[in-house]
């Protein structure tokens, strides 16, 4: 991909962040988001990356693709020493605005995390991303690469995404798909709403998603130098990333697939090595 496509893309999916920032958790019916719950000391984090980043107090945490930082402000209350990225300007002011009403200490910079400041390096026991966050970068390796830039020897990245099978879908009944599977292709699309509350009135807007598979994303990990120690798929979630999911009488989403289930979530846990390769 050129510079120039590269940068239209940061540019259209910037001004959606943008707005998504400044209206999400805003509507009476964002229980999405859901600011008064989270101030009240809802805990937002769900098994997955709590399970894979263990214990957090005391650990230095850089939280990337942070939005309005609810859940970086929920590893905080875990009692980590927090740092959220986001590239929307909206979003990073309202996550320092957030910080203050909850009386919780972070720290937030606006970045893009394909090319994140270098006085970030080796400074983290922990990077963690989750949910929505792949698909959004072009560069795959230079994502990876600032992931791993950031950690100390023997910190981790816990990175939790939609899974890149359940992105290709654009509905479970009747079962159609409408995005390659992987290949990095920018994928133009006119955006209309938001998942975090459909009352929500929100302007058209233009933006471009990246398909990465599961194996281009474990390739990319590997190829910053990181060592991968958990790679998960999960069949059940708390949330439809997509909403078009049935959603079982124990409340979990799975996309039904014969007598059995198909993946919905991936996680990946990668280790910084304790001595860098040359
Ligand atoms: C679906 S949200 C992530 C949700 C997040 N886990 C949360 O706590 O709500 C995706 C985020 O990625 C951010 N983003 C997208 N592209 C980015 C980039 N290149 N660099 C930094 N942030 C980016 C958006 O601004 C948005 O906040």
């Amino acid at each position: 991909m050129n510079r120039k496509s590269f940068d239209d893309g940061l540019v259209a999916n910037r001004i959606l962040w943008d707005a998504r920032a400044r209206a999400h958790g805003t509507g009476p019916n964002d229980l999405f988001y859901d600011v008064d719950s989270f101030l009240a000391g809802r805990q937002t984090l769900y098994p997955i990356e709590l399970e894979l980043a263990g214990e957090v107090a005391g650990r230095d945490v850089l939280h990337l693709q942070c939005h309005f930082g609810m859940d970086t402000l929920n590893w905080a209350r875990l009692g980590a020493r927090v740092t959220g990225v986001d590239f929307s300007p909206a979003a990073i002011a309202r996550a320092r605005e957030l910080a203050k009403r909850a009386e919780l200490t972070a720290e937030f910079i606006e970045a893009d995390t394909q090319n994140l400041p270098a006085d970030l390096a080796g400074r983290f026991d922990l990077v963690i991303a989750t949910y929505g966050v792949l698909c959004w970068i072009a560069d795959l390796d230079a994502w990876m690469r600032g992931a791993a830039m950031a950690l100390r020897p023997g910190g981790r990245l816990v990175l939790v995404d939609l899974h890149p099978m359940f992105q290709t879908l654009a509905s479970y009944e009747p079962l159609v798909a409408d995005w390659p599977y992987g290949g990095g292709e920018p994928q133009r699309e006119a955006v209309t709403g938001t998942y975090a509350d459909p009352n929500l009135p929100m302007e058209k807007q233009e933006v471009v998603q990246y398909p990465h598979s599961v194996g281009e994303i474990v390739t990319a990990t590997a190829r910053a130098g990181l060592v991968v120690d958990r790679l998960s798929e999960h069949t059940e979630a708390q949330f439809d990333g997509r909403r078009i999911l049935p959603q079982g009488p124990d409340g979990l989403y799975r996309f039904p697939f014969s007598d059995t289930h198909l993946p919905i979530l991936y996680s990946l846990r990668a280790v910084s090595p304790q001595t860098r390769a040359q």
